[in-house]
Order: structure tokens, then sequence, then C-alpha cells
């Protein structure tokens, strides 16, 4: 298998519950090259282009405001297999759901708010894994 890339954020819950670190040294243990990372507010632009599938959900305007709603982290990591490897880390989009031992299933809990905080997001496929490193890192495409 050659080199993956993926697209991670470390969403605004993560930077503002102070688990950057422990994210970041998961990701770092598990063995993948963190290539690319920057800290930042999302633009509703940048949102929209990344969030473009969700579109017209019921909790699309609730998520972008979740994205918005203080700096998150954008960062590329790269190695075989990276990007199903990271969604394994991560865990199910429910945090309730997610199994223990990943970053959502340890770190992560429900809430009572229109959208899922859940910490991270990873690419889901090649495909979308160069779309979104182009729209958080054009200078890496
Ligand atoms: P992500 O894209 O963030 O890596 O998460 P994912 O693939 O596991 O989940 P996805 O279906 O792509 O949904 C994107 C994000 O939207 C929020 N969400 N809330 N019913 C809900 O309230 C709901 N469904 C989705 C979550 O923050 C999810 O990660
Ligand atoms: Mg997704």
């Amino acid at each position: 298998m050659t080199a993956q890339r993926t697209l991670i954020l470390l969403k605004p819950d993560a930077v503002q519950r102070g688990l950057r670190g422990e994210i970041l040294r998961r990701i770092e243990a598990k063995g993948y090259d963190i290539i690319a990372l920057a800290q930042r507010t999302a633009t509703s632009e940048e949102l929209a282009a990344h969030y473009a599938e969700h579109e017209g959900k019921p909790f699309y305007p609730g998520l972008v405001e979740y994205m918005a709603s203080a700096p998150l982290v954008a960062l590329v990591a790269e190695g075989e297999g990276v990007i199903p490897g990271f969604r394994s880390l991560a865990g199910k989009t429910n945090p309730t759901e997610a199994a223990p031992g990943s970053i959502r299933g340890d770190l992560a809990r429900e809430w009572d708010l229109p959208v899922i905080q859940n910490l991270v997001h990873g690419s889901d496929s090649e495909e979308s894994a160069s779309r979104e490193i182009a729209i958080w890192f054009p200078e890496l495409g």
C-alpha cells in the first residue's frame, strides 16, 4: 500500500476542553506523521466547502455554528492506511456508541445540543481527503 494523506480537524470542543495534546499524542503514538498543522477559526467559506455533503440536513445549521464557535486545529496526517486508520482511532460519530479506546469513546459524551459534538473529523475516502486537504491547506495541493 502506498502512503495516504488524510485531513483531520480537532474541532472547537477539543480545543476548548484542552484535549489537543491528548489527541495529537494518539495520532503520533499510532505512528502517523503530521505533515501540516494550523490553528484558526474556520471561515464560513471553508465550512460550506468542507460540509457541502451535509447541506440541507436538519443538523447542518447547528454543525456550521458549532464548527465556527471557536478556533479549531486542522492537520494533515500521512502513512499507509491513515484514512481508515484515523477513522478507527476516532470511533463512531455518536460518542455514546463509540468504543472505549477510541478518541470519541474515551473523551467525548452526548449533550442536549442540536448537533453531535465529537472532538474530531477525519476524511472518509481518498477522494474526500484530497478535496478537504485542498480546502484547509491549499499550499499542499
Ligand atoms: P466527521 O465528518 O466530522 O469526521 O464525522 P463523521 O464522518 O463521523 O460524521 P458525518 O456523518 O460526516 O457528520 C459530520 C458531523 O456532523 C455532526 N452530526 N451531528 N444527528 C446529529 O446531530 C449529527 N449528525 C452528524 C457530527 O459532529 C459529525 O461528526
Ligand atoms: Mg464525515
